[in-house]
């Protein structure tokens, strides 16, 4: 099969490779998915789980991103809830070979059904920046209905998504980010906006919950913003702020096939947009990863 290899860190995304790889074979509890629409997430080459497996031997040529949506091909012995033929969507493990490839083998509790009316785009397009928000503001956050929220970065792949289901859930949406990124951020739900390049933090005055995505500074400033009992949630890796009387929970996004159904469910009802930018084919796809981003998630249409 075709996929997308890398074999060396510090190459980045130029080391990035279209090569030939032997297709995976079914093992117990996996499914094979042929794949339609894949992504990866902007710093995967970065993180170790890319190089190693989880005893940490180097598990060169990898085969990055872990969004997809397909087909199951094959089922492993001891699989139940899926069937050869269904489509699917999901979330594959960080320590395995991705999804920037035709086939993956991916344990069956990592999808949810792909329901036939969503496009494979949409449904690849849907996995991580939904379970990511769904999991921020509802697991960890807590998030309740008329609660005030700051969403980080909310023009972007993520934080858009934590807008959207935030307002839907009744809460009072503040997004942040760059100038250019203010409409983007009103369109997906933010009541009000926050230009992180001139307008100071300080002014939003308390929130109960902070969807962070950036860490550093920004995070360590936005936990003086939590009201008493308040949260922040980040996804961008431990932070040395802590509010005076509320929590700080970072977390990496997981699995999860009922938040998917949740989240598809809001986007067949029309209540639920996706962020995509640019979309291209696995042949182009070392390409579209070295040119200059736009924003927005990268879908690689590995079938037509
Ligand atoms: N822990 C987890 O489970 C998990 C899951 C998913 C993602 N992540 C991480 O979360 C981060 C965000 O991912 P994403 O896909 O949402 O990224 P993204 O689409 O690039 O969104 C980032 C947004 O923030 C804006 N921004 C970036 N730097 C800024 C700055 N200094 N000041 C103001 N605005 C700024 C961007 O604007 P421009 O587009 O103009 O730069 C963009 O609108 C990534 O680091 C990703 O790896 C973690």
């Amino acid at each position: 099969m075709q996929a997308i290899v890398v074999t060396d860190q510090a190459a980045g995304r130029p080391g990035m490779q279209l090569v030939e790889r032997p297709e995976p074979e079914v093992a117990i509890n996996d499914v094979i998915v042929e794949v339609h629409a894949s992504a990866m997430t902007g710093d995967e080459l970065s993180w170790p789980s890319t190089w190693t497996d989880r005893a940490g031997r180097d598990r060169t040529p990898s085969i990055p991103g872990h969004e997809l949506a397909g087909i199951v091909t094959a089922i492993g012995y001891g699989t139940t809830g899926l069937s050869v033929g269904q489509r699917v969507f999901g979330l594959t493990d960080w320590y395995r070979d991705g999804t920037l490839a035709e086939y993956v083998a991916v344990e069956a509790r990592n999808l949810a059904p792909l329901p036939a009316d969503v496009d494979f785009t949409d449904g690849a397009a849907l996995v991580m920046p939904g379970l990511t928000a769904w999991q921020g503001l509802f697991d960890h956050g807590r998030l309740r209905a008329g609660q005030t929220v700051l969403v980080h970065g909310a023009a972007g792949v993520v934080g858009s998504m934590a807008a959207q289901l935030a307002r839907a859930a009744g809460a009072y949406v503040i997004g942040t980010g760059r100038a250019s990124g203010r409409q983007a951020a009103l369109d997906f739900g933010a009541q009000e906006y926050v230009d992180l390049e001139k307008d100071k933090l300080q002014d939003v005055g308390n929130v109960d919950l902070v969807f962070d995505i950036f860490g550093g500074d920004i995070a360590n400033q936005s936990t003086g913003l939590i009201k008493p009992g308040g949260t922040l949630v980040t996804i961008a890796g431990p932070i040395d702020g802590r509010p005076a009387n509320g929590s700080v929970i970072d977390f990496v996004v997981v699995a999860d096939p009922n938040q998917l159904n949740e989240v598809v469910q809001r986007f067949r009802e029309g209540r639920l947009r996706t962020n995509t930018g640019n979309i291209s084919s696995l042949r182009d796809a070392v390409a579209t990863y070295n040119s200059a981003q736009v924003s927005g998630k990268t879908i690689l249409r590995v079938r037509p």
